[in-house]
């Protein structure tokens, strides 16, 4: 599907082996969503437009390039999400930052939105969600709906290890939104969580397990 744009890089690849082992621990597995987190953002910010401007060196005047002040923001759903906004952060201090928060329902299994908070002027900038797992997709479908309710045009999802399922169906559901992963497993289990995939991604960050 060509909205969906897979990691190949071996630093990546390395360091979600690392975030997959069960003896990893929390200080550890937070550090590597980081450090993955920001070299993704390297290759899911490539199209970020250039202006030229001219700077004074010390030595003369360069002709040179910044970028062009295309408004970016960030947005983590909670609570994984927060595990990946750090590294971006590194990269990009001025991004933006919002939140989305969403329960799924005991009874429907849908997911509900109990939280989000953002920018006045979202709907102007490109935003980038962030959940390093993409399971099912149904959280994520419904943050993308929760934005695109707010009028924002660009949106592209940044996930670290997605279900071949899950990211398919995303990305037949919004094929204006480019999905970006470092890697796909095969299966979901009967939990809903990707086999063999790394674990409750929000309890490794938090030690909340
Ligand atoms: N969320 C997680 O944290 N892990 C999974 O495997 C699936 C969803």
């Amino acid at each position: 599907m060509k909205n969906i744009f897979v990691f190949d890089h071996p630093l990546i690849q390395h360091k979600i082996t690392l975030m997959r082992d069960k003896n990893t621990g929390t200080k550890e597995f937070r550090e590597l969503m980081g450090e993955v987190s920001m070299l993704m953002a390297y290759e899911v910010t490539r199209d970020l437009p250039l202006k030229d401007v001219q700077v004074e060196t010390p030595i003369g005047v360069a002709n040179a390039k910044v970028i062009s002040g295309k408004k970016l923001c960030i947005v983590p759903v909670l609570r994984a999400g927060l595990g990946m906004v750090e590294g971006i952060q590194n990269l990009i201090p001025s991004v933006k930052i919002g939140h989305i928060g969403l329960y799924r329902d005991h009874d429907t299994l849908e997911p509900v939105e109990y939280y989000s908070k953002f920018p006045e002027d979202i709907h102007e900038r490109e935003v980038i969600i962030l959940e390093p797992m993409i399971a099912s997709g149904g959280s994520l479908a419904a943050a993308v709906s929760i934005l695109k309710k707010r009028g924002v045009k660009h949106i592209k999802i940044m996930s670290i290890l997605a279900a071949r399922s899950g990211i398919e169906k995303l990305a037949g559901i919004f094929p204006d939104v480019n999905i970006y992963c470092a890697h796909i497993d095969e299966k979901l289990n009967k939990d809903c969580y990707i086999d063999p995939g790394l674990g409750d991604a929000g309890d490794r960050l938090f030690g909340t397990k």
